[in-house]
């Protein structure tokens, strides 16, 4: 499973990376206004820093709602950087858009993604990535992880290349939970990712060997 980190923060995009770990990023409108992110220049500057800190994919999202305007915008930030994918909503406008971008071999990431249907009509589109929202989900009593399992099943009928990117992720129970179904790709905060590391017993277990060491030394 590849581990994107969902912020538009640069220090931890940076952290992440240095852990060794990190395929990609995504980030979203509230993302990028959450680090203070504003006006189309400086957005797409963020972008291309970004772009400079990791290797791989990095999620840029439309404002666009209409196909023409979509299309201009993700030309734009496709333009931007090799290593940009067009985010584009999940409504029709945005699944005719991320055909054109699919048909031109420009990578889609197709978001706000909360249905197994969406899911299929994004697959259908050619897209890259699909989006489905695991977290918001949970947050209205709804299984998001079923959500991705679903997925996984209807992807695996037809052999649909679309990378299930599971969004959304709130914590580290999350990202194993989605290794375990099978996700491709999950999108998370550095804590999520982070909360990994943990375990009590690693470290008793090193200060034990730390100190066994001392002893003899
Ligand atoms: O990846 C989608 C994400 O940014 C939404 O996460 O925590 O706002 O539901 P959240």
């Amino acid at each position: 499973m590849k581990f994107f980190i969902d912020t538009a923060n640069l220090d931890q995009i940076r952290e992440a990376q240095a852990l060794g770990i990190l395929d990609g990023v995504t980030t979203n409108p509230s993302l990028m206004a959450k680090e203070g992110i504003t006006g189309e220049e400086n957005i797409k500057n963020h972008y291309k820093a970004i772009c400079e800190i990791v290797d791989g994919d990095v999620s840029a999202e439309v404002i666009a709602t209409d196909y023409e305007g979509m299309v201009r915008e993700g030309e734009a930030l496709a333009a931007l950087h090799s290593q940009i994918v067009v985010k584009l909503p999940m409504i029709a406008d945005g699944v005719k858009a991320c055909k054109y971008f699919s048909d031109k071999g420009i990578k889609t990431n197709v978001t706000l993604v909360f249905s197994a249907g969406q899911a299929l009509l994004a697959a259908k589109a050619g897209a890259t990535y699909v989006s489905p929202f695991i977290g918001r989900l949970d947050d209205i009593s709804t299984d998001g992880l079923n959500l991705i399992a679903e997925i996984r099943h209807i992807y695996d009928n037809y052999m649909f290349e679309t990378e299930i990117l599971a969004a959304s992720v709130r914590h580290t129970m999350h990202v194993i939970d989605c290794a375990k179904i099978g996700a491709d790709v999950m999108t998370g905060p550095l804590k999520a990712i982070e909360g990994l590391l943990n375990h009590p017993l690693t470290t008793i277990g090193l200060e034990k060997f730390l100190a066994d060491y001392k002893k003899g030394n």
